[in-house]
């Protein structure tokens, strides 16, 4: 069983991490009433499945950012992957392979890109953190584009990070371990905790400036308003991932699973809608897909079975979510991605 699975990756987890590391996975900003609201919110959802639709084969292969996917399932773009494990992004990258499983890469990786994408071995995005040195932003973005990032997806939702439990805001990291994947594009006098910060300035125009920089499509990440997806669009945007980032930056910021309504139709079909934050079972991949998302993004579950299993924990849960969600199609009498449409959703 899945909610199994996830239980035993959790504790396992739990059980193998210091208590830094794990609330640092784990928690969210200020109460976490956001981290707590955000499966509940997914769950409140009700379905009105169809009957006698000969589901003996359920295909849930799809397309998202032109790529072909055997799932609507993507690894979220996730921080520091070594306190999870000793190869870090690496590891993740050795089971996202094994599964045929689609990674968005983090700005903020351990493991240096090269290795990252060596072992992954297969189409991937690019998760920017546009920083306060634009030289090292712009170094990363064209390195990733040179080592075959599909697409960039550009966190708007993070311009100053949240203090998190215990008044943390990192992991428990060494600056090298801290600074990872960013190493070999410091300049000599970078100042690494101001220059490699968050730039707070960030707007709608930086979408321009990274497709320029890049010539790859900028999907932009925490979206939760109607609005702002439709200027995301207007801006050169692909599309947007409607996201409260876990519940880890403004807290009590309405759940994924209420926002996505309006920012589908805000959308109307101009740009791709991705969705995370919660998605924990096949029955909330369907619920995303039926209220217009075109894929979920999974978190946490990620971490923990990455601390728990490595390589081939990450590798379980991905098959795990694809085939929890072919049970769901099939229970919901869909044979295809295609007919997965709002007619399943009976309210919310
Ligand atoms: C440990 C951790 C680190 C994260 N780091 C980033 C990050 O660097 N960039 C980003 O856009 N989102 C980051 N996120 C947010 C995730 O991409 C995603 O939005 C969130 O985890 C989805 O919720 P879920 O954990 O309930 O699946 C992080 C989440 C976690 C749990």
């Amino acid at each position: 069983m899945l909610a199994e699975l996830l239980a035993r990756h959790e504790e396992t987890a739990r059980a193998r991490l210091d208590g830094h590391s794990y609330d640092y996975i784990a928690g969210g900003g200020a109460e976490e009433i956001s981290v707590r609201e955000a499966a509940a919110a997914w769950r409140r959802i009700r379905l009105r499945p169809r009957v006698l639709r000969d589901v003996t084969e359920v295909d849930t292969s799809c397309e998202v950012a032109g790529i072909r996917v055997s799932a609507p399932v993507l690894v979220a773009p996730t921080a520091f992957h070594a306190i999870a494990h000793p190869d870090g992004e690496v590891e993740t990258a050795r089971g996202v392979a094994a599964a045929g499983g689609l990674m968005i890469v983090a700005t903020r990786s351990n493991a240096d890109l090269d290795a990252v994408v060596a072992a992954l071995g297969s189409p991937w995005l690019f998760q920017v953190y546009v920083m306060r040195d634009r030289d090292i932003t712009a170094s990363l973005v064209e390195r990733a584009a040179r080592l075959g990032a599909r697409a960039l997806v550009l966190t708007g939702d993070a311009p100053v990070l949240s203090r998190r439990r215990h008044g943390h805001i990192l992991p428990p990291l060494t600056e090298d371990q801290y600074l990872g994947n960013l190493r070999p594009l410091l300049k000599p006098g970078t100042r690494i905790s101001w220059d490699t910060a968050q730039d707070p300035s960030i707007t709608f125009e930086t979408i321009g400036w990274l497709r320029e920089l890049s010539g790859l499509p900028v999907y932009v990440k925490g979206v939760l308003r109607g609005d702002d997806a439709a200027a995301c669009l207007d801006a050169g945007a692909a599309g947007v991932v409607v996201s409260n980032h876990g519940g880890r930056q403004l807290d009590r910021a309405v759940a994924a699973a209420v926002a996505l309504p309006g920012v589908v139709a805000a959308v109307g079909g101009r740009g791709e809608v991705l969705v995370d934050g919660g998605i924990r079972s096949g029955i909330d991949i369907l619920i995303a897909l039926a209220m217009g998302a075109r894929a979920v993004l999974v978190g946490r579950p990620v971490s923990w079975a990455l601390a728990s299993d490595g390589a081939a924990g990450v590798q379980q849960l991905l098959d795990a979510l694809r085939d929890d969600l072919r049970e769901a199609m099939a229970l919901a009498g869909a044979r295809a991605i295609a007919d997965v449409d709002r007619s399943l959703v009976a309210s919310g």
